[in-house]
């Protein structure tokens, strides 16, 4: 499939999206987040594709929502027909494990949406901000919700109402992104980290995610039993048997189909 704002690539089990509107620093308009929703979904239900890599440019994975497209909107266009609602969230319904490459700016809604992927690899050059404020409105796609989660109450706020970007190594400090690489050797780490998890059981993969989101949305004990039923359902599976045996049997496992 040919996509306008995106560009796609495959490597074995693991598929890479690009935001591509490169004269725009990869502003997210309605076209692409339309594609990029489509993308996933594609990707999700493909069997030979186990994870997604998510990324943008060298110079930016994006640089916030489109502004030239919103400096148009009313209250209509955005409260009436679902703005963000209507198409920035299908990533969240994606079961496979996305993992957010991010170089150069990552801004406003750009930020919004890598805190979408389940963890983030930097680049030395990424730039991690919210200066909604100052074009006048706030995040919109939850920056005020996973922000402090993610970083900190504090840190978020700072970020927030400030407008400061925070580097590649403030982030990794603070666990926005889990680690953080030259710039040009990120996406071949990337992809090499993708491809080693492309190798588990992809089946465990999706639950390991479905558990760890569930995490932000129930009490401890919910959660713990949440995990419980997975775990025990394991042993009836064929990823279970192949796993075990293979390292009784000092074997390295092969979880090809589980
Ligand atoms: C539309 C954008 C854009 C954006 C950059 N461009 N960001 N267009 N929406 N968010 C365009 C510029 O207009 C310019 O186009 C081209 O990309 C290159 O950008 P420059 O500003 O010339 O580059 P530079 O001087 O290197 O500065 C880079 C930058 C700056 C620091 C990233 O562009 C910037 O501050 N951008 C806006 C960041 C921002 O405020 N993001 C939050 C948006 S609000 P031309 O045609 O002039 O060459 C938001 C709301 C989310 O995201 C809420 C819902 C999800």
């Amino acid at each position: 499939m040919e996509y306008a704002d995106l560009l796609i690539e495959n490597h074995g089990k693991v598929a890479v999206v690009r935001l591509n509107r490169p004269k725009a620093m990869n502003a997210l308009n309605d076209n692409m987040m339309n594609e990029l929703g489509h993308a996933l979904r594609a990707f999700d239900q493909d069997l030979a594709i186990n994870v997604i890599v998510l990324t943008g440019s060298e110079k930016a994975f994006a640089a916030g929502a489109d502004i030239a497209a919103m400096a148009q909107y009313d209250y209509q266009e955005t409260y009436g027909n679902n703005y963000i609602g209507r198409n920035w969230e299908h990533i969240l319904d994606i079961r496979k494990p996305v993992i957010g490459v991010v170089s150069g700016y990552c801004l406003g809604g750009g930020c919004e949406l890598a805190m979408m992927c389940d963890f983030l690899i930097a680049a030395d050059s990424a730039k991690f901000g919210q200066p909604e404020i100052k074009v006048g409105v706030t995040p919109g796609a939850g920056g005020t919700q996973r922000l402090p989660r993610a970083i900190s109450k504090s840190k978020a706020m700072d970020m927030l109402l400030t407008t400061r970007m925070i580097d590649a190594a403030e982030a990794e400090r603070t666990g926005l992104v889990s680690r953080v690489y030259p710039a040009a050797e990120v996406m071949d780490e990337a992809i090499k980290i993708a491809q080693g998890i492309a190798e588990m059981p992809v089946s465990v993969a999706m639950q390991i995610k479905d558990c760890v989101n569930q995490a932000y949305e129930m009490t401890l004990s919910q959660g713990v039993a949440y995990e419980r039923r997975y775990f025990h359902a394991g042993f009836g599976t064929p990823a279970q048997k192949e796993g075990m045996s293979a390292f009784l049997e000092k074997r390295k496992p092969d979880f090809e189909g589980h």
